[in-house]
């Protein structure tokens, strides 16, 4: 396939982003664009000129010439979109987490393995960081020998208007949501370690409503794997610095830290308060460059006929272990995987 015609669904905060990236993505052309929302459709009628609009995803699915639909919706539905696309013999690209269970989960790979001609690909951005491949890569040659701990955090920087506490109704809460990035890349930089026990708790530091979808705005959980390697999650809303994504892994000749500093660029401002550095304000800030990537290699797998990089069974396990985390939270209890 010489071009692969793409339509975007969800035309919200992360949404618009895919968009303009589409637009620039060597070997595709975004032909259409879906968002139940008219203000939405309004935005996109200026922002993506000769873009077909859709209200409804069932028409986008019956244009037969979009090849490949970007799903950027909320969570809850990506399985059944995803599900409902691949009947239509559309190829897939769907934001994280794949599902908010493990039968939707297994329901998406049942489909998928009837269509093995269809790609899928979900949206772990960070596996597409240069800074995170440049760890993975580490690791893989065993720069710092064996890892043994990793310890992952993704706080968000605080957001008064309240978007957290909407959001928090589709997104599964911010183990589903948050740290599910973390747990993939606990799987990824430790080798595929299969999971055997999780605990967790958290707290509402500043946004105590997050208690009617019983969330919080501070979690942590911990993961004990089989063969004794761990991971320590921590999740957060209310940053009053910026966005600041940490990975540490520690290994028996070594630590790899990914983030250590979030800071928005090179510059360094020294006065009368110090030295310090401006911090990146929100996740895309911060991965915008590996978004770009995302896409490119999405739009590659379906030229080249490749693989996934990120499989339905890597999605799957997250998921698995991010519910088993979340239970472990509403419980109290350490669980078994
Ligand atoms: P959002 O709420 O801002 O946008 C959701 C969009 O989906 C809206 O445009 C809405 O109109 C549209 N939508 C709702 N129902 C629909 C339907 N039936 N058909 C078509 N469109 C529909 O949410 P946001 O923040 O853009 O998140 C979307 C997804 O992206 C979520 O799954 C989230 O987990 C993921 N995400 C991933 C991030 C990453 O770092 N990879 C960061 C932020 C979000």
């Amino acid at each position: 396939m010489s071009t692969v015609r793409i339509a975007i669904v969800g035309l919200g905060r992360l949404g618009r982003r895919h968009a303009a990236n589409l637009q620039q993505t060597h070997g595709a052309q975004l032909v259409a664009a879906c968002s139940p929302v008219a203000e939405e459709r309004d935005w996109a009628a200026t922002a993506l000129p000769g873009v077909a609009l859709y209200a409804d995803y069932a028409e986008v699915l019956a244009n037969a010439d979009v090849d490949a639909v970007f799903l950027v919706t909320p969570t809850s539905l990506h399985a059944e979109q995803i599900i409902a696309a691949l009947r239509a013999g559309k190829h897939v690209f769907c934001e994280k987490p794949l599902a908010l269970n493990v039968e939707d989960c297994l329901a998406v790979e049942e489909e998928a393995a009837r269509h093995p001609q269809l790609k899928v690909m979900i949206g772990f951005v960070r596996r597409f960081d240069a800074s995170y491949r440049d760890a993975a890569d580490k690791l893989a040659a065993g720069s710092v020998g064996r890892p043994y701990l990793l310890r992952s955090q993704t706080c968000d920087r605080n957001d008064e208007s309240g978007f957290f506490v909407r959001f928090s109704a589709s997104s599964g809460g911010i183990f589903m949501d948050c740290s599910i990035h973390d747990i993939d890349l606990a799987r990824w930089l430790l080798g595929n370690p299969k999971p055997k026990r999780v605990w967790a708790t958290g707290t509402n530091a500043l946004h105590p409503a997050l208690a009617e979808h019983q969330d919080v705005d501070n979690g942590v959980a911990m993961c004990e794997f089989e063969g004794g390697q761990l991971a320590c999650f921590y999740a957060s809303r209310t940053q009053a610095h910026g966005h600041e994504t940490l990975t540490e892994i520690f290994a028996s000749e070594g630590r790899l830290t990914v983030g250590a500093n979030p800071r928005a660029n090179r510059v360094e401002i020294s006065d009368a308060h110090g030295v310090r550095n401006e911090c990146v304000q929100d996740f895309y800030q911060r991965f915008a460059d590996a978004f770009v990537t995302e896409a490119q290699v999405f739009v590659d797998t379906i030229r080249d006929n490749r693989p996934s990089p990120v499989t339905l069974a890597d999605a799957r396990e997250a998921t698995r272990i991010g519910l088993a985390i979340t239970q472990a939270f509403r419980s109290g209890e350490a669980v078994t995987l």
